[in-house]
């Protein structure tokens, strides 16, 4: 149903998916659909099912996870696999009404590949602008993967530096968190930095409330990636709280990847295990994203259909939607467009 069909008589759920949203925690290569993957294997001259993708993709621990997406990522090969997988992605946010997102690139996994990361960019850029002229505001981060070390970090780096003005906003580090600590990573966040990107980190997804705490005192984190391990740290959280450190909080991935139970030191974790409702009452910006929607079948409409079933009211939830604009990279003047938009199309469908 467009938003423009619906009355404040409809469910509650239904005008609070006409809202406008933002998206700032999403991988573009988590965003292939088994049918896309099918696709790309096809067009690479593979015969691949969509239920060997779904087989793949139906992950229950994080090395398991990132085994999938190194599977996955090996489909994209060239400028033209990441423009179909680009306009998908941009096809299901504005059918969400997603009006704006942060979109992470694993520009470390393409330069690991040999690729031209340039290349790539420009063909995605190019992929998405009929759809940015539909009312889809995209900005973009690269990843490093943390593994692979700092001089490829560095390598990323240099080219989030080099497309900045063509939309990259930020330099970030994904991958796996135990590998290597922080302060080798120093160095290279200071030169993304110094060069006008801003900061962030995937830490405390599987890593302890200290790899949170150095993703913010060392590389100086202007958010952060998942962060569920500060909910062992009343000092960390208060941390986040006080120097308005975000949290991108995507719980469905924190089932699929196993994440909340190894945290937990259990074999299972359930939604009403997840510090999200914590951290809200603590005061910790938050936003509710999808990490890898396809991986972990989900949307951004259904992570949010999720906050009731953690024990959230509607005007709390109603307050993450809007605080995902408010933790946005973006002008001040932008993010009060956001502002208003948002206001107004919530004031219309009776949501205040
Ligand atoms: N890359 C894509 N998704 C990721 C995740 N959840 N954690 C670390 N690296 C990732
Ligand atoms: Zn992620």
């Amino acid at each position: 149903m467009s938003s423009s069909q619906l009355f404040s008589g409809d469910s509650w759920a239904a005008r609070f998916r006409a809202l406008p949203k933002a998206e700032l925690h999403v991988h573009l290569e988590g965003t292939m659909e088994p049918a896309t993957v099918v696709a790309l294997a096809k067009n690479q001259g593979e015969t691949l099912d969509e239920s060997t993708v779904a087989t793949r993709y139906a992950t229950r621990d994080f090395n398991a996870f990132l085994e999938a997406y190194k599977w996955v990522t090996s489909y994209l090969r060239a400028p033209a696999d990441y423009v179909l997988v680009a306009r998908r992605m941009s096809e299901q946010m504005l059918a969400q009404n997603v009006v704006y997102a942060e979109v992470t690139l694993s520009a470390g996994v393409m330069l690991l590949r040999k690729q031209d990361v340039e290349a790539n960019f420009c063909a995605i850029r190019e992929a998405v602008a009929p759809y940015e002229s539909r009312g889809l505001h995209l900005q973009w981060i690269f990843d490093a993967v943390r593994q692979f070390g700092a001089a490829a970090a560095r390598e990323v780096a240099r080219c989030a530096v080099k497309l900045r003005d063509a939309g990259v906003v930020a330099f970030g580090m994904g991958g796996d968190e135990l590998a290597r600590p922080a302060s080798e990573f120093r160095k290279v966040y200071d030169y993304a930095a110094a060069n006008g990107l801003r900061r962030l980190v995937h830490a405390g997804e599987i890593g302890g409330p200290d790899s949170v705490r150095h993703a913010v005192e060392i590389l100086r984190a202007e958010r952060i990636g998942h962060g569920i391990a500060a909910a062992a740290d009343p000092n960390l959280m208060a941390l986040l709280a006080e120097r308005f450190i975000g949290l991108e909080i995507c719980p469905t991935s924190n089932l699929r990847t196993g994440a909340l139970a190894q945290h937990l030191g259990r074999a299972n974790a359930s939604l009403s295990d997840h510090p999200l409702p914590r951290f809200f009452h603590a005061g910790i910006p938050l936003s509710v994203s999808t990490d890898d929607p396809a991986m972990f079948g989900t949307s951004l409409a259904s992570e949010f259909d999720l906050l009731e079933q953690m024990g959230l009211g509607k005007q709390q939830i109603m307050s993450i939607a809007e605080g995902a604009f408010h933790g946005a990279f973006l002008p001040a003047s932008e993010q009060s467009a956001f502002f208003e938009a948002f206001r107004a199309k919530a004031e219309a469908l009776s949501l205040l």
